[in-house]
């Protein structure tokens, strides 16, 4: 299991002004922990509560689904493209660079095992766009759409280029190359699908895009890829599992839940960092950006008051960013909560030869990279506690499917005990809506004709 460490967050270690009385705090808020958890638990089931994620690490069906999907197109494709965004991409790109061997598309289809390259198309810069169609051939590529609307517009749009142009490539045969992910009755892209006669995947119902890791949003493309997706599947059940206790003192979730919670209302501490000490863990920070963000950034709390909560999530990369926001962290506004993110065994060990052992890099001879890298990690802790800034630390014992299941799960569930502290709905995100409807005005969508000229007039004021 990963572990979670929140010495450092504790008054004990980083003073009172900034630290918590943990224990105190454990005790007061226990009953109200006990309480959100059973009630998530209770509710979960109910339409409408947007709470199946947390039913998705035990979906057969989808599992056998997706497998056996991905054994029919088996060596078919030397490409892999996912068309998507927010919600639709970030879990996948996070999981697939924890998983895949490093540089996974520099290598060779043999040392891929004849599993395809991966590109996520998360973005309508359309430089990037056209200069990937331009590189991949299109004949041996597999588009996967994914948009649990069915019409986001810079998903959508992506498609209708990609779809041109593979049809110009392929004539009639392009539906082969095309597998839409997308909800099972609403939306265009479950139209156009079904028009068109392409292979479907389902973004189940009370699943909200940022919560969709591990429906068929996520489980595709790692199958796909050759992940082992019952690995994956045991680490959520056996994290859902030790997250059903209601006891704070034994649930890691509900710990930093509320660590992160008193941190900002009561320590002001709004920012939260996620600096994992793992290239491979990089998206995993992107992926807990957006969840945290969209989900705890709220105008209303659920008695409909003007609240304006969330702390503001930051992503960094230990040790690249110590050389880069660590000075900010530990000498600037005392204002933030750093989440450590630490492994203990990487699949390489990396020694470093004792090479001009007579000058003052002679001291890394014989070391190791892996030794370096969590030493940073300790010594970067233990700086900002000298500083009085508090931290936590999650460790995973390696970075592997089990492991990163629980992880990105017992986040997934944090944010839901955090969202109930708050006191705000999780799971909606009106203020992307918003943007969302301006652009559909902006690009002259029918029905949008009163907010294109509320739009108008707005842009010419400003
Ligand atoms: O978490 C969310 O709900 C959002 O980030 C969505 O995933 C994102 O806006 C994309 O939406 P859709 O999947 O409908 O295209």
């Amino acid at each position: 299991m990963i572990k979670f460490d929140y010495r450092n967050a504790d008054a004990l270690v980083v003073g009172a002004e900034n630290g918590l009385n943990l224990s105190q705090e454990f005790d007061e808020y226990k009953d109200k922990i006990a309480w959100i958890i059973a009630d998530l638990n209770k509710r979960k089931d109910k339409p409408g509560q947007w709470l199946q994620w947390m039913n998705l690490g035990y979906s057969e069906e989808t599992v056998w689904y997706v497998k056996e999907y991905a054994a029919l197109v088996r060596n078919r494709f030397d490409n892999l493209l996912v068309l998507g965004i927010g919600g639709s991409a970030l879990g996948g790109l996070a999981v697939t660079e924890a998983l895949l061997k490093p540089y996974w598309n520099l290598l060779s289809k043999e040392q891929r095992d004849g599993y395809p390259r991966i590109f996520f198309l998360d973005n309508i810069d359309p430089d990037s766009i056209n200069g990937l169609l331009n590189i991949l051939d299109l004949k041996k590529t597999l588009i996967n759409v994914i948009t649990k609307s069915g019409d986001t517009a810079e998903t959508m749009s992506q498609f209708l280029i990609v779809k041109d142009r593979l049809e110009k490539e392929l004539g009639d045969d392009y539906r082969k190359n095309i597998v839409a992910t997308t909800d099972k009755k609403t939306g265009i892209l479950r139209q156009i699908a079904e028009q068109e006669g392409y292979k479907t995947f389902v973004v189940p119902d009370d699943v909200g895009g940022r919560f969709s890791v591990f429906s068929a949003v996520g489980l595709l493309p790692f199958a796909l890829l050759g992940l082992d997706i019952d690995e994956i599947t045991n680490g959520i059940k056996d994290m859902d599992l030790a997250l059903k206790n209601t006891d704070i003192k034994e649930n890691i979730a509900a710990q930093n839940a509320l660590i992160q919670y008193l941190m900002d209302t009561k320590k002001g501490k709004d920012i939260s960092v996620m600096m994992p000490y793992s290239s491979r863990l990089k998206y995993v920070a992107d992926w807990y950006v957006q969840l945290w963000a969209e989900s705890l950034g709220k105008n209303e709390d659920l008695n409909g008051n003007h609240v304006h909560v969330g702390p503001t999530p930051i992503a960094a990369l230990g040790a690249t960013d110590q050389h880069s926001q660590i000075q900010l962290y530990n000498e600037g506004p005392n204002n933030k909560i750093i989440n450590f993110i630490r492994v203990e065994e990487f699949d390489t060990i990396l020694e470093i030869p004792r090479i001009f052992e007579y000058t003052g890099i002679g001291y890394l001879g014989g070391k190791t990279i892996n030794s370096l890298l969590n030493a940073e990690a300790d010594s970067t802790r233990v700086a900002l506690s000298d500083y009085a800034r508090p931290t936590v630390t999650i460790t995973l014992p390696k970075v592997d499917g089990y492991n990163i299941a629980q992880l990105l799960y017992m986040l997934e569930v944090q944010t839901a005990i955090a969202g109930e502290l708050y006191n705000i709905n999780t799971f909606n995100q009106p203020g992307v809506e918003q943007a969302k409807n301006y652009t559909y005005a902006l690009m002259g969508r029918a029905g949008y004709e009163d907010s294109a000229r509320s739009l108008q007039a707005k842009m010419s004021l400003a």
